[in-house]
């Protein structure tokens, strides 16, 4: 059967270009042998099939299936209220911002949503930008440089690391989440240039949460300055959902925001003084140099942020859900990541065993997404679950059969292998 033959109706047919095509030849060949050490390392990805609108059981590769592997804890992303917001941004001022907010794509729908940003999160001001990770760069690149120095914590997320790399500052590495080896950095610290101490506010691998409480005192000890991506902490942590910051009572200079995970819409911003705002307006190259969010995405954010203050049920529920998740597999005897929050993980160890757990266990109707180095370090693979606050106790407890079944019956197959 011909390829043409078999696409839908709808489907438009796109012809291929009668320009001159892509080489192949010495790349190909390059990459096609890395790819192969990839595979022989069980480290390949795969792009998998979401059918669907976003939700807590989603079509995945074909199957359905209990959705435990989102950035959508709060559900909003298919809320029809934010859809509608979306819908109706997109009728009046059309799909893109038109430019780069610097040069024509500047609009009042993207200041006003700064103010209820700075507001929620109690800054004098706040900052758009497209990506989660482009906010990253633009943060650290603009508020340091060579002659300063980034102490930024060991499993930071890797735009955080990506951010530290080009801005030419001096990094310094603290253990994970621990103020001693944070304390033993800061007393061996040149004495001049910006400090500035960078940590993500919940680590988007395992759950846990930075020790904001404890670090905050020692950095402002030794004049750092405190950056929390707070990716996933806006929107679910502290009694408003401020954020990790506002859940540990801490005041830090820059919250690095997320737009795409608990707002249900895309983008990020920064929420900071006047003063931070200006500069970053001035030289953040991820700002200066690229579009402004688009008018549906910005007005979806809008809506479910008012949402999320107006509804702390959506909050609290993902939070229990993923206790539930995590008390479950406990007491299954299993290895849980987490720290009370709506992330948490299965610690397989393995590659190889932890993507035949994520293959069966999605071909039992639970579908969580095996996570492998380099998103955690070498030896720590695991199943990364993230339960959403529509999920019910019901599908929380078929979860937790299905993942403790399946480990136990792994394990004990691996453990006769090697015996
Ligand atoms: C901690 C953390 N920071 C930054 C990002 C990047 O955000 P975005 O997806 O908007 O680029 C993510 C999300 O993937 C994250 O988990």
């Amino acid at each position: 059967v011909n390829a043409k033959a078999e696409r839908r109706e709808s489907e438009p047919v796109l012809e291929p270009s009668s320009a001159a095509g892509y080489a192949t030849g010495d790349l190909d060949r390059a990459l096609a042998g890395a790819l192969a050490r990839l595979d022989a390392a069980s480290l390949t990805r795969r792009l998998r099939r979401f059918d669907g609108a976003p939700g807590p059981r989603m079509r995945v590769d074909g199957r359905d299936v209990l959705m435990l592997a989102g950035s959508n804890p709060l559900d909003l992303a298919a809320d029809p209220r934010v859809r509608a917001a979306a819908e109706a941004a997109t009728a009046a001022l059309g799909t893109a911002a038109g430019g780069a907010r610097l040069i024509s794509g500047n609009l009042p729908l993207h200041e006003s949503l700064e103010r209820d940003l700075a507001a929620h999160c109690g800054t004098q001001a706040a900052l758009l930008f497209s990506t989660g990770y482009m906010a990253n760069l633009g943060v650290l690149t603009a508020l340091a440089g060579p002659g300063d120095i980034l102490v930024s914590d060991a499993l930071n997320h890797a735009s955080t690391i990506d951010a530290c790399r080009l801005s030419g500052a001096a990094v310094r590495v603290f253990r994970h989440g621990d103020p001693d080896d944070l304390a033993r950095i800061a007393r061996d610290l040149p004495a001049t240039g910006r400090r500035l101490l960078v940590v993500d506010g919940v680590y988007s691998m395992d759950g846990e949460r930075a020790p904001l409480a404890a670090l905050a005192p020692i950095a402002r000890a030794h004049d750092m300055a405190i950056v929390v991506d707070d990716a996933h902490g806006i929107g679910v942590l502290g009694p408003t959902g401020g954020g990790a910051a506002e859940d540990a009572g801490v005041a830090v200079d820059v919250q690095i925001g997320n737009l795409g995970k608990a707002l249900g819409s895309f983008g990020a911003f920064v929420a900071c003084s006047h003063t931070v705002r200006e500069w970053l307006v001035q030289t953040a190259r991820p700002f200066i140099f690229t579009c402004g969010l688009p008018p549906g995405a910005v007005a979806a954010a809008q809506r479910a942020l008012r949402i999320v203050r107006e509804e702390p049920l959506r909050r609290r529920a993902a939070l229990a859900m993923t206790a539930r998740l995590a008390a479950g597999l406990r007491a299954a005897g299993l290895s849980v990541v987490g720290d009370a929050t709506h992330i948490t993980g299965l610690l397989t160890g393995e590659n190889e065993r932890t993507m035949e757990l994520c293959e069966r266990a999605l071909a039992s109707g639970v579908f969580a997404q095996g996570i492998r180095y380099p998103s955690v370090p070498r030896g720590g693979a695991r199943i990364r679950l993230t339960p959403m606050c529509s999920h019910t106790p019901a599908e929380i407890d078929a979860a937790i059969d299905v993942l403790a079944s399946l480990s136990r019956a792994l394990l004990v197959r691996d453990a006769s292998a090697h015996g």
